[in-house]
């Protein structure tokens, strides 16, 4: 897979696993309940034996689930990873050789940096998504923030330090591609088979991942007439009247429609940390995209997307 391709799909998925496994004959049921759970991947570290095989089984029995090696601390390392089925190649700081080696075989290489020094090695090998590790450690949040002055073209994968309490401070940081961390497949879980508790501990961290929160709600009304006489009812409750275009806003909670527009019953508004990654993640749950509603930032990122599906007879879209 070309590394574009792979960063996308790290950048909707948004949560990487971070896998440490014993025995290899739990390969398949491991990477099973991290499926169930929303997370078709996972960084299967070199820090055990069955490293190998594990990746090798993951890789046999799901295919198209993104599978790669971790703690790859030299060339032949991440040769034998390759060998195995790895998609990717990840590591706790920058070995020069085993980043070379990865380039030269046209396999997607990920090292870990903590420091601008480091960042600027990466760069001076054309790397521009870089693991920040140890992230707490290293200033967490704060470190990115500061980094993302001098080096705005990188990307990090975060690992070190981060659980599901501090998971949002990381999704909403701008220059964080993926989060990887082991609190949803930690290895006693793994040693003690408790898959459905790994699947639903991925299923948490993919929720709290999205941020998702309602903003407001809409109010479909026929007429301007309409829609101003409504407004002057909500009006009388202490909310500020801002007229716009299409609608009249009641404060922020309240969209006063102008016209019968999307939704039976009106619309809601949800905000998320990155819409782009909340579609990938309603469109799993089986949400369509209605493609004449989306709307794009000077990136390229969606700020708006409405989805084809009512809930309860309320279209809803997503914001920023
Ligand atoms: C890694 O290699 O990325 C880390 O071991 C993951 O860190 P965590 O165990 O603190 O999640």
């Amino acid at each position: 897979m070309k590394k574009e391709e792979l960063f996308k799909k790290f950048h909707d998925i948004g949560l990487v696993p971070v896998v440490k496994i014993d025995d290899a004959s739990k390969a398949e049921r491991l990477a099973k309940a991290m499926i169930d759970g929303g997370l078709p991947c996972a960084e299967v570290t070199f820090r055990t034996e069955a490293a190998e095989e594990a990746i090798k089984r993951m890789t046999a029995a799901y295919p198209d689930m993104l599978i790669g090696a971790g703690t790859v601390i030299n060339p032949k390392l991440a040769e034998k990873a390759v060998n195995a089925g790895a998609k990717f190649i990840v590591s706790a700081g920058l070995n020069p050789e085993t980043v070379e080696w990865c380039i030269a075989h046209d396999v997607p290489v990920c090292p870990g940096v903590a420091t601008p020094s480091e960042i600027e090695k990466g760069l001076s090998y054309g790397l521009n998504v870089l693991k920040f590790f140890p992230a707490e450690a290293s200033g967490g949040v704060a470190m990115l923030k500061d980094l993302s002055g001098p080096f705005g073209q990188v990307k990090f994968m975060t690992t070190g330090g981060i659980n599901i309490n501090n998971l949002p401070d990381y999704a909403k940081a701008q220059n964080v591609l993926a989060i990887g961390g082991s609190w949803m497949v930690k290895a006693d879980l793994i040693a003690n088979e408790q898959w459905d508790e790994i699947t639903r501990l991925c299923q948490e961290a993919v929720i709290k991942l999205q941020g998702i929160q309602l903003v407001h709600v809409g109010i479909n009304m026929p007429s301007e007439k309409d829609a101003f006489s409504v407004a002057e009812e909500f009006a009388k409750l202490g909310y500020e009247t801002l007229p716009g275009n299409s609608s009249i806003f009641m404060g922020k909670d309240i969209e006063i429609m102008k016209t019968n527009y999307l939704g039976t019953k009106g619309h809601l508004a949800f905000k998320c940390y990155d819409v782009d990654r909340t579609v990938y993640f309603l469109k799993s749950k089986g949400f369509t995209v209605n493609e004449s509603t989306v709307k794009y930032d000077a990136k390229g990122a969606m700020k708006v997307a409405y989805f084809n599906e009512e809930i309860g007879g309320f279209a809803f879209h997503l914001v920023k």
